[in-house]
Order: structure tokens, then C-alpha cells, then sequence
């Protein structure tokens, strides 16, 4: 089948679990409607593609803040599978739209607004329901753009076509935030974040990288197993002055 063809069947895949959302009018979401639509419109295939990537990648513009990139369902089950739904087909129609490759970056003052968003919706998508109530109380928009504010030239970014899709923290031997933006996932982006983070810890002098995941996070847990790591027993991080029981993964990144 032609990319066309495949994008529009995507996009007409995307519209369709748009239109289920319950609290559909968020500015993404008609961004996501406008994409579906050039991709259906009687275009060329060039064009069609060409409009969908422009408009792909305007969502992702410097200084917008899409923490809200979320679907909604009152039912958490039905929450966590709509928005694996959506993740996979954002994934898939930006390989189809041959969105560009991923290169690293240090961060800038300027990115904190996109890095407080991604850091934000990610830690969400990770901890909620792992993690003590304290600690949710704790991590506010306004506290995550505090500490990006504060952080973000610790940070060494991931682009995607000009786009920051996810960020990783380095201090030490301890790799301390790994967050890809939830479109991005799947996609690769992580990959090279961690790739670099054990770079940066070997370049630090260190020959062995560790990192805290809670139990719960099986996904970033079933990434980490597959980059190399290992689960190393649990311990207790102290996080806002909050104890959260965690697992510690180390990987061996130098001799
Ligand atoms: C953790 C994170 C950086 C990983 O990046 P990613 O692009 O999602 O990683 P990938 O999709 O390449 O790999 C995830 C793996 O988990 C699997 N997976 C996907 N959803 C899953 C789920 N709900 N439960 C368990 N495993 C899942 C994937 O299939 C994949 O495994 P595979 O390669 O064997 O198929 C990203 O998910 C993220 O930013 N999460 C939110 C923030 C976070 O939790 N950061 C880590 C804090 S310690």
C-alpha cells in the first residue's frame, strides 16, 4: 500500500479515537484533526504529506505546552489503553511521514518550558499509582518548571526535526531523568537519551551507571532490561523529602 494510503488509513484510525474523547477542544487535538484532514483532503500524495509533516511538526513548536496531550476515559483501564492507542498511531504516522532522525544537544535556558512539560506528563504517565500520595501532591506543573528552570542546562536533549521529544539528566555516576515525550516513544528517542547518558557517566570516570525506577514503571523497567541494565535489589529514595521505595538498575558502561 502507498504511504498515502497507509497515512490516511492512520489518520483515519486517529479521528476516530479523537472523536470518542470526553473532553474533546484542546488545541492538540484539533491540531490532530487538521493533520487527519490534509492527509484525507484531494490532494496530491506530495503535498498531502508535505502539509501533514509541516503541520506534525508546528505541534511540537518551541514554547507550546502541551502537557495536556492526554486522552481522557473516567475509567483508569480505559485511560492507560486509549492512550497506548494514540501513542502507537502519532508513532506510526510519523514514520510514515519520514519524520527526520534524532540528534542530541545540550539544553538551553530556552528549553525549560518544553523540558517542564515533557518532564511533567511523563512523570504522570510513570509514577501515578506507584508512587506515595505525598509525593503526587509534591510534583505540580509549577514545581516541575521550577526545577527545569533551574536544572535544564544539566539536561542534554534529544530533536526531532527541530523538535525537543525528550531529555535525559546526568549527574555522577546516576543517570537521574530519562523522559520522551509521549509521541515520541517507541521511536528511538530514548534509545539515544540513554546511549548518552552512559557516555556521560563513563566520561565522568565512573564504571558503572545506576539509576532509580519504581516498581510500577513497567515500561521504562521492560526499556531498561532491554538497553543492558539490570535490576539490582530495592531501596528507598528520599524525593521532596518523601521516601519512595525503588528499584536501583546498574549497567556496567566502562572498564
Ligand atoms: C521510559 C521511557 C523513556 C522509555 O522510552 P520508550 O520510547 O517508551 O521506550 P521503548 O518503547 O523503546 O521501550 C519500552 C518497552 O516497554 C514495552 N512497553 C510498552 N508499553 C508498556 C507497558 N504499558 N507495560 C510494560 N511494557 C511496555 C515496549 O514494548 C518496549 O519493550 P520491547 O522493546 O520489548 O517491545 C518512556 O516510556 C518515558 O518517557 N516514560 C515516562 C517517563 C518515565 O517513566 N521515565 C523513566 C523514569 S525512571
Amino acid at each position: 500500500m502507498a504511504t498515502r494510503d497507509l497515512a490516511r488509513r492512520t489518520a483515519t484510525d486517529l479521528s476516530a479515537l479523537l472523536a470518542t474523547d470526553s473532553r474533546a477542544g484542546f488545541a492538540w487535538q484539533q491540531r490532530m484533526w487538521q493533520i487527519a484532514a490534509c492527509l484525507s483532503a484531494d490532494a496530491s500524495d506530495d503535498e498531502a504529506l508535505r502539509t501533514a509533516r509541516a503541520r506534525f511538526e508546528g505541534l511540537y513548536a518551541p514554547g507550546r505546552d502541551f502537557a495536556d496531550f492526554h486522552l481522557w476515559r473516567p475509567d483508569p483501564g480505559e485511560r492507560a489503553a486509549a492512550n497506548a492507542r494514540l501513542d502507537a498511531l502519532i508513532a506510526r504516522l510519523r514514520d510514515l511521514l519520514h519524520m527526520p532522525p534524532v540528534t542530541l544537544r545540550r539544553a538551553r535556558h530556552g528549553d525549560a518550558g518544553r523540558v517542564a512539560a515533557i518532564w511533567h506528563a511523563g512523570w504522570r504517565d510513570g509514577h501515578l499509582g506507584h508512587v506515595p500520595d505525598e509525593l503526587v501532591a509534591a510534583r505540580t506543573a509549577e514545581n516541575f518548571h521550577t526545577r527545569a528552570a533551574a536544572r535544564v542546562t544539566d539536561a542534554t536533549v534529544a530533536e526531532v526535526g527541530g523538535v525537543v521529544g525528550g531529555f535525559v539528566m546526568v549527574v555522577g555516576d546516576e543517570v537521574e531523568q530519562v523522559f520522551v515525550d509521549a509521541s515520541f516513544r517507541g521511536g528511538g528517542v530514548a534509545d539515544a537519551l540513554l546511549a548518552e547518558a552512559e557516555r556521560l557517566v563513563a566520561a565522568n570516570g565512573h564504571a558503572v551507571a545506576w539509576l532509580a525506577v519504581v516498581p510500577g514503571n513497567t515500561r521504562a523497567r521492560r526499556f531498561y532490561e532491554r538497553s543492558g541494565w539490570a535490576d539490582d535489589g530495592a531501596f528507598d529514595y528520599v524525593a521532596s523529602s518523601v521516601t519512595v521505595p525503588c528499584l536501583r538498575y546498574v549497567k556496567r558502561v566502562g572498564p
